[in-house]
């Protein structure tokens, strides 16, 4: 299929507010097995425990351990930030902690994406008390140019610039996760939706 017809191809467009496809789904499917197949080598004998971050991470997690060819466990842990009006503040509150002890085990962060690095490098902090082996980090979308936090990335599927996306469990006001490609929104006129969005609403 030429990439003009693929760019048009939408999904479930509720709010007429869909633009370009950034990441098709067969190109995230293929990232996807490539992943897991460095993750798959990186960890073998060693003991590991894949975290999903919630809501967003899910269905990233979903693909992606079902490429990792290792006995391993999944947790999953859910944060959200705290201050309404300084979406940056970094100050974030656990609103859903793990089931397992994490102490001596090797973790890897399963993250949908990565944007100041605030929300993850607390999310860190956090773990790192617990004494595991090790972290690391996944994730499936890299916005290095908003980057605060310094933090190691170990595994990303994409990077991106300076774009508000949606789909593959990325949402716009909760919707839209169930969507199979990587979409940007259609204009700027959501911006200033978002920049509130980020701040008030789980992450
Ligand atoms: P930060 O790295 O602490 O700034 O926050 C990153 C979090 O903000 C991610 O885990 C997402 O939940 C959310 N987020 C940031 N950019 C986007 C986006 O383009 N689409 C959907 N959610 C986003
Ligand atoms: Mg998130």
């Amino acid at each position: 299929m030429k990439d003009e017809f693929k760019n048009k191809i939408i999904e479930f467009d509720y709010d007429n507010i869909l633009g370009r496809i950034l990441f098709p789904s067969d190109v995230i499917q293929k990232k996807v097995k490539e992943l897991g197949s460095s993750i798959t080598a990186d960890y073998k004998d060693k003991e590991l425990v894949v975290i999903c971050i919630l809501r967003g991470a899910v269905i990233f997690l979903t693909d992606l351990i079902r490429n990792i060819r290792l006995p391993f466990s999944i947790d999953f842990i859910s944060i959200s930030s705290y201050g309404i009006n300084q979406p940056d503040s970094g100050i974030v509150k656990l609103t859903k902690d793990l089931e397992e002890t994490i102490y001596g085990k090797n973790v890897l962060i399963v993250e949908d994406i990565i944007d100041t690095g605030l929300t993850l490098s607390y999310l860190i902090r956090n773990l790192k008390s617990r004494e595991p082996e090790s972290i690391e980090i996944c994730t499936l979308i890299d916005r290095e140019v908003r980057r605060i936090a310094d933090l190691k990335i170990k595994y990303c599927a994409f990077k991106l610039e300076e774009k508000y996306v949606v789909g593959y469990g990325l949402d716009y006001k909760q919707k839209y996760r169930n969507l199979k490609s990587i979409y940007e929104l259609k204009t700027d006129a959501v911006k200033k939706d978002i920049e509130e969005m980020k701040s008030s609403l789980s992450i």
